[in-house]
């Protein structure tokens, strides 16, 4: 199927945010387009502070209050979210697109138990649900997520569990209403290592039985290679690199992306879930170099006038395969890149 023909469940375009008084703002997300395709993993990369998750809060109508969209677009199931009223995003929220965030402590209700907290959603959301449907429908989630006894479980409150629990009924929240889409920003992060992999399987259990599409934002480039469709890769604000998990990987057309790769080809499977460092400092939004972001880290700029004076724009380069980078065709495929 020629992916350019149809519509895809999400297609965000040129999306810009800000922060701060509109007298001093600073923009933090400048011009995103990103595209998910239904029923399909789309993994978000990059490093801290490049706009992972103020992309995903716009989208869910979440952005602190300091924050405004500014441009741009979010096309999903036949609607723009960035237009949406606060009463309908609040019907989509919990409803067609599911969320689950780092810490399921902060977003959990601490004096609710955690079958009440189902029911709200349920309440929410699926209004035709009786009483005892949603009692059943409680039971069925807390057992999809695999929690042990949910007959007794559905009476407990978040501090009577664990971590790695808790991320279950998140899991659960996020599922109760059976979204098309599921937004999980480092679902995992805050777990120990050794329930981290559960939970990343479970998630991934529960999405395809569930045929819904998932946005996974993570700094583990191993969990993408192995459970994504598709990679995007954020610098600065902006996408940089987004393509097939098989394409970006094996055909990195960013310095950037190459340099994730290359770094992550040399880490021990023990400090996996570290992103790769790359020399050089990180970006200061306040402080862009003009012309390309990347430009005082880059290994191919060289003293390049273009790189200076202009800001690449994502360009096709190959089927479903977009970078931002005036030279990219003289990176070389990436041998070794284990997908
Ligand atoms: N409430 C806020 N007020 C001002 N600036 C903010 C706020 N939240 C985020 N930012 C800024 O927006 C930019 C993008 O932040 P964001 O949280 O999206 O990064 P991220 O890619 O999710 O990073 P991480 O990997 O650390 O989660 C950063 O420069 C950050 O400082
Ligand atoms: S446009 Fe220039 S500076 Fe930017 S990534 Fe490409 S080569 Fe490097
Ligand atoms: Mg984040």
């Amino acid at each position: 199927m020629n992916m350019e023909l149809h519509t895809p469940l999400l297609q965000v375009d040129d999306l810009h945010v800000e922060f701060g008084d509109p007298r001093d703002s600073l923009e933090v997300i400048r011009g995103v387009s990103l595209r998910v395709e239904a029923g399909r993993t789309m993994g978000i990369v990059g490093e801290s502070g490049s706009g992972k998750s103020v992309t995903v809060m716009s989208l869910l109508g979440l952005l602190p209050k300091a924050g405004r969209v500014t441009a741009g677009t979010a096309h999903f199931m036949g609607q723009d979210l960035l237009e949406l009223s606060e009463r309908r995003m609040q019907s989509v929220r919990g409803g067609e697109i599911g969320m689950i965030f780092q810490d399921p402590m902060t977003a959990l209700n601490p004096i609710m138990s955690i079958g009440q907290q189902i029911d709200e959603s349920l309440r929410r959301h699926s209004p035709d649900l009786n009483r005892r449907s949603r009692h059943k429908r409680i039971l069925e989630l807390l057992d999809m997520v695999r929690i042990p006894r949910p007959d007794q479980r559905v009476n407990q409150h978040p501090h009577e569990l664990s971590g790695g629990m808790r991320q279950r009924v998140m899991i659960a929240i996020a599922m109760a209403n059976n979204p098309r889409l599921i937004l999980a920003d480092e679902p995992t992060t805050a777990l120990d290592v050794t329930v981290q992999a559960q939970i990343l399987r479970l998630l991934l259990e529960v999405q395809r039985e569930s045929d819904a599409a998932l946005v996974l934002i993570t700094h583990d480039l191993g969990v993408i290679a192995e459970v994504a469709d598709h990679a995007t890769v954020m610098y600065a604000g902006t996408v940089v690199e987004t393509g097939t998990v098989r394409d970006v990987f094996h055909r990195p057309s960013h310095p950037y992306t190459v340099g994730l790769l290359q770094s992550r080809l040399t880490l021990t499977t023990g400090e996996r879930q570290e992103l790769p460092t790359i020399p050089g400092q990180p970006p200061d939004l306040r402080l862009l170099p003009t012309g390309c972001a990347y430009r005082p880290r880059c290994h191919i700029a060289g003293s390049r006038e273009i790189c200076r004076t202009d800001r690449p724009p994502l360009n096709e380069v190959g089927p479903a395969h977009a970078a931002a980078c005036f030279f990219s065709d003289e990176l070389a495929p990436l041998q070794g890149a284990n997908v």
